[in-house]
C-alpha cells in the first residue's frame, strides 16, 4: 500500500471546522473567518465584463497580469509610502497560498519557524508541510508580540518568524515601535521575518505599520490578499511583495503548484485596489460598532478580554467548559487551543456576524458564562 508522506502525516485538519460540525443548524455562529458584506459591486462587475470579453480565457503570466502587480505596487505607496515594483510581487491564490510559498522557498527540513501562539492555524501546519520545525512564542498580557520573545527565540537553526498584525485569533495590533524592532531582528540575524498583513486595512485604534518599510535588508517579505479587506474570501486572490531574489525564488514553487492566480479574480482585484475604497471604510465602521459591544458584553458577562484594536475577532478569557456550554446553548465559538497551546484558557469570537445575531449571542453567553462558574 501507499505510504503517505510525513509531512502531511504531521498535520491535522483545522480544529476549527470540528466545532462548526457540532453546531445545530439554527446556531449563531462566532467562528467565521470572513467578513459578512458583499464585495464591492466595482470589483464584481470588472470580473464580468473581463470574462464577457474574453480576457480570461487563457493563463495569465505567472506573477499575475501586468495591470493587477501595477495596482499593488501603487496601493503600497499610497497607504504606506513604500515604493515597491510591480515585477516584484506576484498574485496568488489567496493569502493561503502566498504564506505557502514563503514557506516553501525559505525553510529547509529541519529548519526553525518562530511565530506567534496563539496564532493562526495555518502557520504551524504550513511550517511542517514545508519539513520545518515549529517555534511556537507566547503573547504578551494584551495578545501582541514582543520582539523580545521573538529574538529569545532565534538559534542557529531559524530560517523565518512570521508577524501578522492586525492578528488572527486574537484583534491585537503591533505597534509602530514593535515593526521596527521586527524588522531590526530580521536584519541584525539575517532571518527572513514574513509579515502577514491580510487584516491591515481593518484597524480601528492608531495605524497598520509594515516592518517592510522599516528594514534595510531585503529580509521582510509580505503576504496580504483582497479577502479581508474587500470581503473576496471566495475569489481567492492574494500576493507576496519582496526582493528580487526572494520573489524570484517564491515563483518556482509558484509556477509550478499554479502557474498563475485565477484570471476573472484578478481583474476583481485590480478594480478593488484601484476603485473607490468607501465600502472598506463603511465596513471598518461596522466592525468597530461591534468591536465596541462585544467587548461590552463580555465584560458584563464577567470575561476578561483585552480590547482588540482590528481584524474582527475578541479573544477572551474562558472558565473550562465554556466553548461547550455556550455551543449546547446555540452561539458557536472557537476554543483557543485550536490556535496553539497556549490558547488554552481562550475563545475566539468573530464579530463578522449582524449586530441582532450578535446581541442575541451575547445574551447567551452571560447566562452561560455563569452557569460555567
Ligand atoms: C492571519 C491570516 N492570514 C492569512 C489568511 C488566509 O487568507 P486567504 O483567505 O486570503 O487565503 C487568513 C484567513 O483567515 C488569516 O486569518
Amino acid at each position: 500500500m501507499t505510504e503517505f508522506a510525513t509531512r502531511v502525516e504531521n498535520v491535522s485538519i483545522s480544529g476549527i471546522r470540528e466545532v462548526f460540525e457540532a453546531a445545530g443548524d439554527d446556531a449563531i455562529n462566532l467562528g467565521l473567518g470572513q467578513p459578512d458584506f458583499p464585495t464591492p459591486a466595482h470589483a464584481r462587475r470588472a470580473a464580468v465584463e473581463a470574462i464577457e470579453s474574453g480576457q480570461t480565457d487563457a493563463y495569465t503570466s505567472n506573477k499575475g497580469t501586468p495591470q493587477l502587480r501595477e495596482a499593488i505596487a501603487a496601493k503600497y505607496d499610497r497607504d504606506y509610502g513604500i515604493e515597491v515594483d510591480p515585477a516584484n510581487a506576484i498574485a496568488t491564490s489567496g493569502g493561503s497560498e502566498a504564506l505557502h510559498l514563503a514557506l516553501e522557498a525559505h525553510v529547509d527540513p529541519n529548519q526553525e519557524v518562530i511565530f506567534p501562539d496563539p496564532g493562526f492555524v495555518s502557520y504551524d501546519a504550513l511550517t511542517r508541510i514545508a519539513g520545518g520545525t515549529p517555534k511556537p512564542v507566547s503573547l504578551r498580557d494584551d495578545l501582541t508580540l514582543d520582539p523580545a520573545a521573538v529574538e529569545d527565540a532565534i538559534t542557529e537553526e531559524t530560517a523565518v518568524f512570521i508577524v501578522n498584525s492586525p492578528a488572527n485569533p486574537t484583534g491585537a495590533v503591533q505597534s509602530e515601535a514593535d515593526m521596527r524592532e521586527f524588522a531590526r531582528i530580521a536584519d541584525e540575524h539575517d532571518v527572513l521575518c514574513i509579515s502577514d498583513e491580510v487584516y491591515e486595512h481593518i484597524v480601528f485604534e492608531g495605524e497598520h505599520h509594515s516592518p517592510l518599510k522599516f528594514a534595510e535588508t531585503d529580509n521582510v517579505v509580505v503576504v496580504s490578499a483582497c479577502s479581508k479587506t474587500y470581503s473576496m474570501t471566495g475569489w481567492r486572490l492574494g500576493w507576496l511583495v519582496g526582493s528580487g531574489d526572494r520573489i524570484e525564488r517564491m515563483l518556482r514553487v509558484h509556477q509550478y503548484a499554479q502557474a498563475c492566480a485565477s484570471a476573472p479574480a484578478q481583474f476583481a482585484a485590480e478594480a478593488a485596489l484601484t476603485g473607490p475604497q468607501e465600502p472598506v471604510a463603511e465596513m471598518v465602521g461596522a466592525f468597530e460598532e461591534r468591536r465596541d459591544v462585544v467587548v461590552d458584553g463580555l465584560e458584563d458577562a464577567g470575561l476578561e478580554v483585552p480590547t482588540p484594536s482590528g481584524a474582527f475577532y475578541a479573544m477572551p478569557k474562558v472558565p473550562e467548559g465554556w466553548c461547550d456550554e455556550v455551543l449546547d446553548r446555540g452561539v458557536v465559538a472557537v476554543p483557543g487551543e485550536a490556535f496553539g497551546s497556549n490558547g488554552e484558557g481562550y475563545a475566539r469570537l468573530s464579530y463578522a456576524t449582524g449586530m441582532e445575531e450578535l446581541k442575541a449571542a451575547l445574551e447567551i453567553i452571560d447566562s452561560a458564562t455563569a452557569a460555567v462558574r
